[in-house]
């Protein structure tokens, strides 16, 4: 019974070392500042897969911000949330921890029009589903149980060889 537990828990582990967090530099070396065009941070983000759990990572010198907005406001390039970065800093840190699209700016003078602004979609991160472009966030039932099946398939898989 034990040895049963323990296959079940190296099934599981598998399962989530299959999905480790990854920690993205926002821009890369280029940093958190006003780009040379309005889609340097769209670029730098459409490649990449998102998933809950993973972090970016704000990294800027001078005069920027990092605020978490809504659509609206990020197509409008005004802010009415909170800020979650403050002015002048250095780095700023955003845990991914929900799936769902995400809205990011900076505040100051005219950044956010010169293209200092990026969205990205946040998936579940057991989900198998391909990389999504619409504005739904995926639910817990999208992954949770495929991964539980999948761990108790592995589990049996193990069990009877
Ligand atoms: C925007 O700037 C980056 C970095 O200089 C460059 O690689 C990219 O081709 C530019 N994009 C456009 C649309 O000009
Ligand atoms: C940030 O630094 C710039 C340049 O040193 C300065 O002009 C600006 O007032 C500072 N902003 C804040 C909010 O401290
Ligand atoms: C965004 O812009 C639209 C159209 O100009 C306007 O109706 C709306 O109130 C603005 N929303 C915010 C949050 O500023």
């Amino acid at each position: 019974m034990a040895k049963h537990i323990g296959l079940f828990i190296v099934a599981l582990s598998l399962l989530f070392a299959a999905t480790e967090a990854m920690q993205y530099d926002v821009g890369d070396s280029f940093g958190w500042t006003t780009p040379p065009n309005q889609t340097f941070y769209s670029d730098w983000a459409r490649p990449k897969t998102f998933l809950a759990g993973d972090s970016l990572v704000f990294k800027w010198t001078g005069d920027h911000t990092v605020a978490d907005v809504t659509m609206e406001d990020y197509n409008n390039c005004t802010s009415s949330s909170p800020f979650t970065g403050s002015p002048n800093g250095t780095e700023f840190m955003v845990t991914l921890d929900r799936p769902g699209r995400r809205y990011f700016i900076c505040t100051v003078d005219n950044h956010c029009e010169r293209g200092q602004k990026f969205s990205i979609n946040v998936e579940w991160p057991f989900s198998a589903q391909p990389p999504s472009h619409d504005n739904s966030a995926p639910t817990l039932s999208y992954g949770v149980l495929p991964a539980f099946l999948s761990a108790i398939a592995v589990y049996y898989f193990f069990t009877r060889f």
